[in-house]
Parts: structure tokens; sequence; C-alpha cells
């Protein structure tokens, strides 16, 4: 994006390697997406891609008050920053039925929303509910083709949603539709597939009423595909876009439609220059995700031709025809493959603007749990 200067004057004080955050480039693209969404109240987007406090609280400041995440410690981090309406979308099993109660108990102004997909968490999150006398919203999970989680709209997804509508503790929150599987990078034919998936929720809401179940919410989409949801007029969707915020190398790749920048980056610095072709940068795997391929995994946009050839658990070796050019302790910037596990590998991030350093923002919920 010319208009974004990714120039940092000094970066002594920076470790590396070290996220850092362009905060223009972050700020285009909260705006992108809220222009995207066509109204504001729709959004709820997935907190998932940066964990950060200081995040929710510029999405908050735009006027974003509905909010997604998949963990309690993502949970705990959107409610301390004052977020009252939280889906919580992943299905509670085990100790986490429990944690429910304790969330609750310990936020009790927060409006916490669940997601399910089957009889027995459902049996078991109603009696945890009623033990503690409260009420939980639950959303069916519906499966529109990714497999995952969820069930496919049919009669045991309709005998679920009886079962959550009828068992005390639980109300019936609508439903919940996340279509990871649509990574069309045309976009004609992503937003057939994507209409696709709304004509199955849609045609599975016109069932549950039908029975006199009501269906206040269905929650759609990811970064790819919340825009063509966007264009359906329906009074109860609400868009889950969470990479978006950040945005990568990988999406830009797979998504060349959209107006997102990549706002944040890894600075990493050379260590050695094992031959005249070859650079070794302090960038292993401990600092990236390494879900991508290896050719995948990062990008060097100020680098010709760059080809990682090795990464290790604290070591990346690439080949460009530049590397005569740097030296040790010379400073690159990175950009992620994959933002949102990258993000979670690191304690904090460094806020760049107009070239300085004006910030530090805690990873705030990295980890599995944080009091609850
Ligand atoms: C349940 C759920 N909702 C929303 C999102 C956000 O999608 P994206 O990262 O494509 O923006 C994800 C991403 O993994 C997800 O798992």
């Amino acid at each position: 994006m010319e208009f974004i200067d990714f120039s940092i004057r000094d970066t002594d004080a920076i470790l590396s390697p070290g996220l850092v955050i362009f905060r223009q480039a972050l700020q285009h693209n909260l705006d992108e997406m809220i222009r995207q969404s066509g109204e504001i109240a729709r959004l709820r987007p997935h907190c998932k891609t940066h964990k950060m406090a200081a995040v929710i609280k510029l999405q908050l400041d735009r006027g974003i008050t509905r909010h997604k995440c998949a963990t309690f410690a993502e949970a705990e981090m959107l409610a301390s920053c004052g977020v009252i309406d939280i889906v919580l979308a992943y299905p509670l099993v085990g100790p986490n039925l429990r944690r429910a109660v304790e969330f609750k108990t310990a936020f009790p102004l927060v409006n916490l929303r669940v997601i399910a997909d089957h009889e027995q968490p459902v049996a078991d999150l109603a009696s945890a509910m009623q033990k503690a006398s409260m009420v939980v919203d639950v959303l069916l999970d519906l499966d529109s083709g990714q497999q995952r989680t969820g069930l496919p709209p049919g009669d045991r997804a309709v005998a679920l949603y009886q079962q959550i509508s009828n068992s005390p503790g639980l109300r019936a929150g609508g439903l919940h539709l996340y279509d990871g599987q649509n990574h069309q990078t045309h976009l004609d034919e992503r937003t057939e597939a994507v209409l696709q998936c709304w004509a199955l929720a849609d045609a599975f809401r016109n069932q549950l009423e039908k029975k006199d179940l009501r269906v206040p919410r269905i929650i759609a989409g990811g970064t790819g595909t919340f825009p063509v949801y966007a264009a359906i007029d329906d009074s109860v969707l609400e868009l889950s876009p969470g990479t978006n915020t950040f945005f990568d190398a990988g999406y830009g790749e797979l998504y060349p439609d959209l107006d997102y920048v990549p706002a944040l980056r890894i600075l990493t610095r050379v260590i050695s220059r094992p031959t005249h072709e070859t650079l070794t940068l302090d960038l292993g795997y401990k600092a990236c995700a390494s879900d991508p391929a290896l050719s995948k995994r990062l990008a060097f946009p100020s680098l010709t031709g760059p080809e990682v050839i090795l990464q290790n658990e604290e070591h990346l070796v690439l080949q460009t025809p530049d590397a005569h050019r740097y030296q040790p302790g010379d400073t690159l910037l990175a950009i992620p493959g994959h933002v949102c596990p990258t993000s979670a590998l690191h304690k904090e991030a460094l806020v760049i603007d107009d070239g300085r350093i004006v910030d530090t923002w805690p990873v705030s919920a990295r980890d599995r749990w944080l009091t609850v």
C-alpha cells in the first residue's frame, strides 16, 4: 500500500525477532472492515488474530460492540476491555462447561453466548447453568461443508435446536456458520459458494421458525467471505472476520480482491551470511507460525526473489541475489504467511507510527487461561 510508510527510523531499541505493528495500516484495515460491512452494528470481529486488548479498544472506539473469540482467555480479555456481548465460538466440553459458570460469575454484566453441535454437552451445560441459577445463550453450530465442527442442516440439527430451546438454563441464541472451506481466489466462485452456504442457513432458519423456534442471529463469514454476506439484506445476520485486522501474506495471495494491508510484521536481523547468495536470520519457527508451507511461511517485501531454504527453531536461511548487500546485524521486515498463530508466539508487539515506536501492546490473551 503506497500511502503507508513501513520504515522504522531507529531499530536499535527493538529486540529481534520482534513483532511490530504499523498503526496506520491497522487503522486502515479497521476502517476497511467497517466500510465492507455496510453497517457497523453487523460486525462481530474475531479477536483470535491479535489477542490484544489494545486492538479491542480501537474497535470499541469505532463503535464495534459485538465480539467473537475462541478461548476463555480471549473472552476474559474482551470482558476486561468492557465488551458485554461476547460469542465464544468453540464447542464447550469437559472443564470448559464449568468455566462457563465461572466466567459468568466473574463477569456478571457480560452476555456470554456459546456454540454447540452435540446433545450431551448441551445437556451438561444446561445442568451446570441450572445448578448455578444462570442462563446462557447457545447458538447451534451449523456445518456448511467444512466438516470441522457443526451439524449439517437436517432433522438432527432441528432436534438439537429444540433441545437447546427447551432446556432450563439455556436460551436458543441462533445459528453460527463459519465457512472456512470457502477459500476460492476468484471472487465470482467465492460469491457463488457463499450464497450456497447462505441458502442452507436461510432454509434451515425457515424450518426452525415453522416450528415456532426463534432465530435471533446468524453469525457468518471470515475475511474472504464476509463481504459477500454483507451484501445480503437480512436483519439477523452478523459478520465475523478475524484475520483482516492484521492481514497477512497468505490471505494477500489468496484474496487479491481485498484492500487490506499486512499491518503486523516481524523485525528480524541477519545473524550470518553463510554464502554469497544466502542470509541467515534470527527468525525460526518459534517466532512465526509454521503451518504454511516453507515457501509461503514469510514474505520479505524488501528482497528480490527470496527463497526460504531452511527454517529451524531459531534460524531461517534464505537465498536471494541481494544477500551480498547485507551484513550481520542488518534488519529486515518479514510479513507472516499466517498472522494469527504468529502473534500468539510473542509476549508483546511494538507499535510504529510515522517511523517511530509509539507504544508497546501486550498480546493479552496468548495464554490458554488468565484467571478463569
Ligand atoms: C469460527 C471462526 N470464525 C471466524 C474466523 C475468522 O476467519 P478469518 O480468519 O478468515 O477472518 C475463524 C478463523 O479461523 C474461525 O475459526
